[in-house]
């Protein structure tokens, strides 16, 4: 079915009264805890590593049979509350024009690192055409998910500026921070063409039909918080706002954020996502002090991706603490703190969804 936005644009999105995902984020009660999984498609899944083998990373992302397929994967098998789109936060600098890989085992990796004013200047735009792929693939997982709620996401500029300043992952950040502070109008010139490229990537996503988004500050936790207000937050702040009006609920996440959680929330989030360092309770209030008279804040997380390795009764235990620290926040999207790591026993995974969907919400 196709629904008109308010813009008039025709959109594929889907009106999905009800979905416990959709409930929560709103910061209603669902008819059960919802939950999925960061990392859920991948290598934890032996269906996923038989589909993935002789193809790049970059160019699976740009095939969209084969990204409908693998975003469907964990969903046939987990019957988690909903679908993260398979794809990469570098992937709109790729298709931008930025000469990158993803490495595997290594992450991405950036063959000219972007540390100069005149680099910044060099760096492309995104047209929304060149990640058609993107949206044909949500196209095809519209009519494969069902009610199912499906997930867009992309990176927030500071995340991306790591990856471009350092040239790849880096344990300390030290030429990012370098940059920032010795030289704040070249980081400041980065971070809103980053902005401009996040939006148009989710955009696009939006304008196929997805019916959440993610802004992926994996790495803002390695900031103070006066740094991350500075220097950072007005960005992340740009690409929220700019999806005002979309309709649909942003999520913001970042790992090692404790002390971010109120920037993050201000920064335009209407969920935020908790890694394992902070219990719920506390997460909700810490967001809630920082928007004062604003409504009850919605939490996503805060499974430590490492639990699901020990033994069923430690998992249990997490799971219905984690559940019962989520009531304390306006609403509660169960997931892990980080994205599921490799050696994780899929049949576990299943045993969590199972688990949780029989608790209280
Ligand atoms: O969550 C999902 O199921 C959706 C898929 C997803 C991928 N990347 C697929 C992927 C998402 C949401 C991302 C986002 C992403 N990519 C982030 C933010 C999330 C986070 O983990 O903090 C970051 C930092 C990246 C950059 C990146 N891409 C890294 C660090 C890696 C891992 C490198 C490695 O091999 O260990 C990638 C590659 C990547 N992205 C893989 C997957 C499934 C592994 C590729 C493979 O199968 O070889």
């Amino acid at each position: 079915m196709t629904n008109v936005t308010k813009s008039g644009a025709a959109t594929g999105r889907r009106a999905l009264v009800g979905a416990p995902l959709l409930v929560a984020a709103a910061g209603g009660r669902p008819a059960r805890v919802p939950v999925w999984f960061m990392r859920q498609a991948g290598r934890s899944l032996p269906e996923y590593r038989r589909l993935r083998a002789g193809s790049s990373m970059l160019s699976a992302c740009l095939n969209p049979e084969l990204v409908c397929e693998i975003t469907a994967q964990p969903v046939r098998r987990h019957g988690v509350d909903a679908a993260i789109l398979f794809s990469d936060i570098v992937l709109p600098l790729h298709a931008a024009g930025v000469d990158l890989d993803i490495v595997p085992g290594t992450g991405p990796v950036v063959a000219a690192p972007v540390r100069s004013m005149a680099d910044v200047s060099a760096l492309p735009v995104l047209d929304g055409a060149a990640v058609g792929p993107v949206a044909e693939a949500i196209g095809l997982l519209l009519r494969e998910l069902g009610d199912l709620p499906l997930i867009g996401f992309a990176g927030a500029p500071f995340t991306l500026a790591s990856y471009l300043i350092e040239g790849g992952p880096s344990r300390h950040h030290e030429r990012t921070k370098a940059l920032m502070h010795s030289d704040p109008r070249t980081w400041h010139a980065l971070l809103d063409r980053l902005a401009e490229i996040t939006l148009t990537f989710l955009r696009v996503q939006l304008d196929a039909g997805v019916d959440a988004v993610q802004l992926f500050d994996s790495w803002a936790g390695a900031l103070s918080e006066r740094d991350y207000r500075e220097l950072v937050l007005p960005h992340s702040a740009k690409v929220l706002s700019g999806l005002d009006g979309a309709g649909v609920p942003r999520i913001h996440f970042g790992v090692g954020t404790g002390e971010l959680l109120g920037a993050m929330r201000e920064a335009g989030a209407d969920v935020v996502g908790v890694d394992w360092r902070v219990p719920l309770d506390e997460a909700a209030r810490r967001l809630a002090a920082a928007v004062p008279g604003g409504p009850a804040p919605v939490v996503q997380g805060n499974l430590d991706p490492a639990v699901l390795l020990a033994d069923f009764d430690v998992i249990e235990r997490e799971v219905r603490r984690i559940v019962a620290e989520g009531r304390a926040a306006g609403g509660h999207i169960f997931n892990l703190g980080h994205g599921v790591l490799p050696d994780t026993d899929p049949e576990v995974i299943t045993r969590v969804v199972e688990l949780i969907h029989t608790l209280e919400p």
